[in-house]
C-alpha cells in the first residue's frame, strides 16, 4: 500500500507513520506541507522522503490551491491521502475527487467537538472522557465514517497541555497500525 501524509505543523503523527514503514506494511510514498515553516518538514527529511510544499498564503481562493495540490496528486501512483494535523480545510471538489481515499485523524471523541480548540472545549464541558478519532473524509468537516476511536479517562489535574500531549501519545501509537489496515 502506498500512501501520501498531508501535514501542517509539528508532525508527531508524520513521524510515527514514517517510522511505521518498518512495522507495518506501507510505504510513504510522499509528503505534503501548504506550511513552509512546518517543523515536521525535519522529519521527511531524516527519512529521505520527498515533502513537496504549496504556501496556501500565495493563493486567494481554495480551490486554485486544492487545484494545484491535485496536480501534485495526479502525477503519482498511491492508495491513500492521511492526513496528519493538515489544518487547511479540502474544497468541496477535492474530497469529491479523492473521496474514499482521504484519511484524518481528529483530537476529540468524534461527533463531539468537530473543527479546532477540542482539548479546551471538551475541559469547559466537563467531559469525563476524552480521545481521538480515525475517520475518512467526507465533505462535512469532521463527519465521516469512523474508522476507529480511543478514549481515555480526564484527571482533575489534566489542562489543555496535558490533554494535547495524552492525545497525540495514542494518536501516534494507532494512527501506523490503523492505516496498515485499509487494505486488508
Ligand atoms: C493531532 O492532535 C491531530 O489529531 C490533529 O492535529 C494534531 C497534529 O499533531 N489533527 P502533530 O502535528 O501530528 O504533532
Amino acid at each position: 500500500m502506498k500512501i501520501v501524509v498531508f501535514f501542517s505543523g509539528t508532525g508527531t503523527n508524520l513521524n510515527s507513520i514514517i517510522q511505521g514503514q518498518s512495522v507495518y506494511k506501507y510505504d510513504v510514498v510522499s509528503c505534503f506541507t501548504n506550511n513552509p515553516e512546518a517543523s515536521g518538514i525535519k522529519f521527511c527529511q531524516e527519512a529521505n522522503i520527498a515533502c513537496h510544499i504549496i504556501d496556501h498564503q500565495l493563493y486567494k481562493e481554495r480551490e486554485a490551491f486544492d487545484f494545484e495540490i491535485n496536480e501534485y496528486l495526479n502525477a503519482m501512483n498511491f492508495d491513500y491521502i492521511i492526513l496528519a494535523g493538515y489544518m487547511r480545510i479540502l474544497s468541496k471538489k477535492f474530497v469529491a475527487e479523492w473521496e474514499g481515499q482521504i484519511i484524518n485523524i481528529h483530537p476529540s471523541l468524534l461527533p463531539k467537538y468537530p473543527g479546532l480548540d477540542t482539548h479546551k472545549r471538551v475541559l469547559e464541558s466537563g467531559d469525563k472522557i476524552h480521545g481521538t478519532t480515525i475517520h475518512y473524509v467526507t465533505e462535512e468537516l469532521d463527519a465521516g465514517p469512523i474508522i476507529r476511536q480511543e478514549s481515555f479517562k480526564i484527571e482533575p489535574s489534566d489542562s489543555e497541555e496535558s490533554l494535547i500531549s495524552k492525545v497525540k501519545e495514542i494518536e501516534n501509537n494507532i494512527y501506523p497500525e490503523t492505516i496498515s489496515k485499509l487494505i486488508t
